[in-house]
């Protein structure tokens, strides 16, 4: 899946894709294993299903964030979320805003993908940014799988209604690897 939502004024392109190619992901993490941070490198998430990628007019990938559906219980409830993560922008093209560019588009993606909220979790130095697009901190903890079993997550996650609705109290355990 491919298909070019519009061309903004600096020349790139919104693309929503699938899944992201690997040459993509190599071109925006520019090889680094820890491109999303010391505490995300040491941790295995989940591929996303969905795809917004910026490109360039060359084609080269510029900024991406991946959104897919996670399963979620909390306390007594369970519900359905879309996980937000993979969010990067390439490194010499940081501080113009791109990232709040892919943000607000995933908002709108989401929106059409069902669930009421959307979750993510980030390096603790990205909490206020996330908070500034929305997003409330979880302070319950959170558990997750990784290859060596159920972990509680070492990260702060964060969550922001799609339709209006609250988080519900108690622990959250999500189905699956993080994203
Ligand atoms: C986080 C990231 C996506 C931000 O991209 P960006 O296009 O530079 O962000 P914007 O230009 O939209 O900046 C928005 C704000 O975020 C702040 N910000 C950006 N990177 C930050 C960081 N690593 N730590 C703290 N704040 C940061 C900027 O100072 C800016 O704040 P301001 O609006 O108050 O000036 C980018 O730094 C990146 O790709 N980092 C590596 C991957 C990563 O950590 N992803 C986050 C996964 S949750």
């Amino acid at each position: 899946m491919s298909a070019p939502l519009k061309p903004d004024g600096d020349g790139l392109e919104l693309v929503r894709l699938g899944a992201l190619p690997w040459r993509g992901w190599l071109e925006l993490t520019g090889r680094d294993p820890a491109a999303f941070g010391a505490a995300s490198a040491g941790l295995v998430y989940r591929d996303k299903e969905h795809h917004l990628v910026l490109r360039a007019p060359g084609g080269g990938f510029v900024g991406a964030i991946g959104l897919t559906l996670a399963e979620v219980s909390v306390g007594d409830e369970r519900f359905s979320a879309v996980g937000m993560g993979s969010l990067i922008v390439r490194r010499d093209l940081r501080g113009r805003g791109l990232s709040g560019r892919l943000s607000a588009a995933a908002r709108a993606l989401a929106a059409g993908l069902g669930p009421d909220r959307a979750m993510l979790f980030c390096e603790p130095s990205l909490v206020a940014l996330h908070a500034s697009r929305g997003y409330a901190p979880i302070d319950a903890p959170v558990f997750v799988d990784q290859p060596s079993g159920r972990i509680a997550m070492p990260l702060p996650a964060m969550w922001r209604p799609i339709r209006p609705c609250e988080w519900p109290g108690g622990r959250v355990d999500v189905d699956g690897l993080p994203f």
